[in-house]
């Protein structure tokens, strides 16, 4: 049996972590093998990427961007991902191949084309199942992290995190069948309701498998 791969995608501030958490404990209260893992840093090695956007000084030109968050992309599947799914377990990403078009991509400029080759690439294909976009205005997301240390993202000015949001509106409207965006501009316990309703319906199909 192969398991399922669910991501969650928003802007900075959305709750995606909260949500990844929330979700991940409500499935395994139900008895599931639930794998949670995050971009770039759910390996070692993807830990020591995500620090290069930490660091006081300028981060890397947009394409060298790519090609870290690439290199984390793979490493996590090959020691994450894979394997999870390989024993049928259902795996949570809080980001994966969507946050590269979003941020680098529509954020940044570097050609579309180019990421969806590297992110098949760095997949070897492999697309989620189901993708859940925590929608949000930047403002008030960047509201929500204030006081927080800042990584280099979260720097940007507030024009590069509309353009994030909309990439993100428009990878939803090209497809339509994966990616669900939710209003994450309620309160925690409703935006977990949707969350949790998504994710039924999409284990009530039960044939969908990442692969
Ligand atoms: P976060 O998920 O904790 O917000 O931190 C990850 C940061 O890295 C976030 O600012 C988005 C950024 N990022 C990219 O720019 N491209 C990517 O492909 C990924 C996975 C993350």
């Amino acid at each position: 049996m192969r398991g399922t791969l669910i991501t969650l995608e928003g802007v900075e501030g959305s709750g995606k972590s909260t949500q990844c958490a929330r979700l991940a404990e409500s499935l395994r209260a139900r008895g599931l093998d639930v794998v949670l893992t995050r971009e770039p840093d759910g390996t070692r090695m993807g830990a020591a990427i995500r620090r290069l956007f930490e660091t006081d000084g300028p981060p890397p030109g947009p394409l060298t961007q790519v090609f870290l968050f690439m290199a984390a992309r793979h490493q996590h599947l090959v020691e994450v991902i894979r394997p999870a799914l390989a024993r049928g377990a259902l795996v949570i990403s809080d980001r994966y191949m969507d946050a590269t078009l979003a941020y680098q991509g529509f954020g940044q400029g570097v050609a579309l084309e180019t990421i969806r080759d590297l992110n098949a690439m760095a997949t070897g294909g492999l697309v989620p199942d189901l993708t859940l976009v925590l929608d949000l205005a930047p403002a008030v997301g960047m509201t929500r992290i204030k006081g927080r240390r800042l990584d280099a993202f979260e720097k940007m000015d507030l024009g590069f995190h509309h353009r994030v949001r909309e990439g993100y509106l428009e990878i939803a409207r090209t497809d339509k069948r994966r990616v669900v965006v939710l209003d994450a501009d309620q309160d925690a316990e409703g935006l977990q309701g949707q969350i949790a309703a998504a994710v039924d319906d999409l284990l009530r199909r039960g044939h969908l498998h990442a692969g």
